[in-house]
């Protein structure tokens, strides 16, 4: 049983099939129009939004757009390594900071400690924005966060891959708040196969981020939305080769409109049905994202919390004995050689990075899928008691 796969089929196959007949793979109407349903689904102008290669490129080019190069970016450790990655790429650097136990979300009471604590120092980096990122699907505190952002003078940069379709206090993720990121790669909410869009919420920022993305070349996103090129370019900031497809985008307009019908209700269905069978369950400790209907679940973690540290690992070697794949989101980013070794400590983060696994959770699930990987996990934690 797989962790995540991607869920497409013959409506992909068909929509791709429709873009190699008509002849024209790159970017071009289909890509646009993936941006326009993309706006259109989130209730936002579709000025504000760029799609992007890759979730990493959004993150990528959102950083670039509103963080100056040399500046510190407030990120959770626990978290995909590609936004650390796209932040250096920016020519900034991250600044790992705790997340909350009961939601892996950003703590940002702790940034804020961090950030009094930098701007305390002369010598070190200004700080220009934070980045939260929607773990599991949660937005979490989102709204607050944005409220300590403003009066800190941060941005906000949200990595909301894990998030497509989620709602904060009754409002999508992305039609909201400073800038979002999402990814589209092959096992998230919606996929292109790979893709990811910016959603800003100034339409001057995604022009510059619809140029950056256009390798800098100005004016060509617009040429291309009216099916011209450009022959004689002109490009005054650094830009990257980073546009979505007419292939790929007209995997994700099918995708878009499968979300609320199938996908959304499938992964919600398959979340409830975990909760409802671990939740007596010892040594298991639920995150507080499963409890709630308005988010989409992007993957099914918990803790497993006892006093034997091999509990974890014994769950996952039983789980792969009987075929079913477990993950772990994430290895922390400050404990990888490129972004800290270990330094500075994150106790609360390092204490999840042992307790966290990561269960089977896709809509090619079904429900009795979810009951034999629970069956699984009590037979270990009942005998661990
Ligand atoms: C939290 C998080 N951020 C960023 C990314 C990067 O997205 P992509 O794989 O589309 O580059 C991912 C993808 O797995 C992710 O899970």
């Amino acid at each position: 049983m797989r962790l995540s796969q991607s869920c497409v089929g013959a409506a992909e196959s068909a929509a791709l099939c429709r873009v190699i007949e008509h002849g024209y793979l790159g970017m071009g109407t289909e890509s646009i129009a993936f941006e326009a349903a993309l706006a259109d689904f989130l209730g936002v102008p579709a000025e504000h939004v760029a799609a992007v290669a890759t979730g990493t490129a959004a993150l990528h080019l959102a950083c670039q757009a509103v963080c100056p190069r040399g500046s510190a970016v407030l990120v959770p450790s626990l978290t995909y390594v590609a936004a650390f990655q796209a932040i250096t790429a920016a020519g900034c650097q991250p600044v790992p900071c705790e997340v909350l136990p009961h939601t892996c979300t950003l703590n940002y009471h702790d940034a804020a400690q961090r950030l009094a604590a930098l701007r305390a120092h002369k010598a070190s980096p200004p700080v220009s924005a934070i980045m939260p990122m929607t773990y599991a699907g949660n937005p979490y505190e989102l709204d607050s966060l944005h409220h300590f952002a403003a009066q800190h003078g941060l941005r906000v940069l949200t990595d909301a891959a894990h998030a497509f379709g989620s709602k904060h206090k009754h409002r999508l993720v992305g039609s909201f708040g400073d800038i979002t990121c999402f990814s589209f790669d092959g096992i998230k909410n919606i996929t292109c196969g790979e893709g990811g869009a910016v959603v800003c919420s100034s339409a001057q920022d995604c022009q510059r981020i619809r140029t950056a993305r256009q390798l800098g070349v100005q004016g060509d996103s617009a040429a291309r939305a009216a099916g011209k090129r450009i022959l004689d370019p002109e490009v005054d900031e650094q830009g990257w080769r980073y546009h979505l497809s007419n292939l790929h985008a007209a995997v994700g307009l099918v995708q878009l409109a499968r979300l609320l019908p199938e996908f959304a209700p499938k992964r919600k269905a398959l979340a409830a049905r975990y909760c409802q069978n671990l939740q007596d369950v010892p040594h298991c400790s639920l995150l507080h994202s499963h409890e709630q209907d308005d988010i989409v679940p992007h993957i099914f973690a918990l803790r497993i919390v006892a006093q034997q540290p091999a509990l974890r690992d014994s769950l996952r070697q039983a789980l792969a004995a009987a075929g079913i794949e477990s993950g772990i989101h994430y290895k922390p980013c400050h404990l990888l050689a490129r972004f800290g070794k270990g330094t500075p400590a994150l106790p609360v983060t390092e204490m999840l990075y042992s307790q966290l696994i990561s269960l089977p959770l896709h809509p090619n699930l079904s429900l009795e899928d979810i009951d034999q990987v629970c069956t699984i996990l009590k037979t270990v934690l009942l005998r661990a008691r």
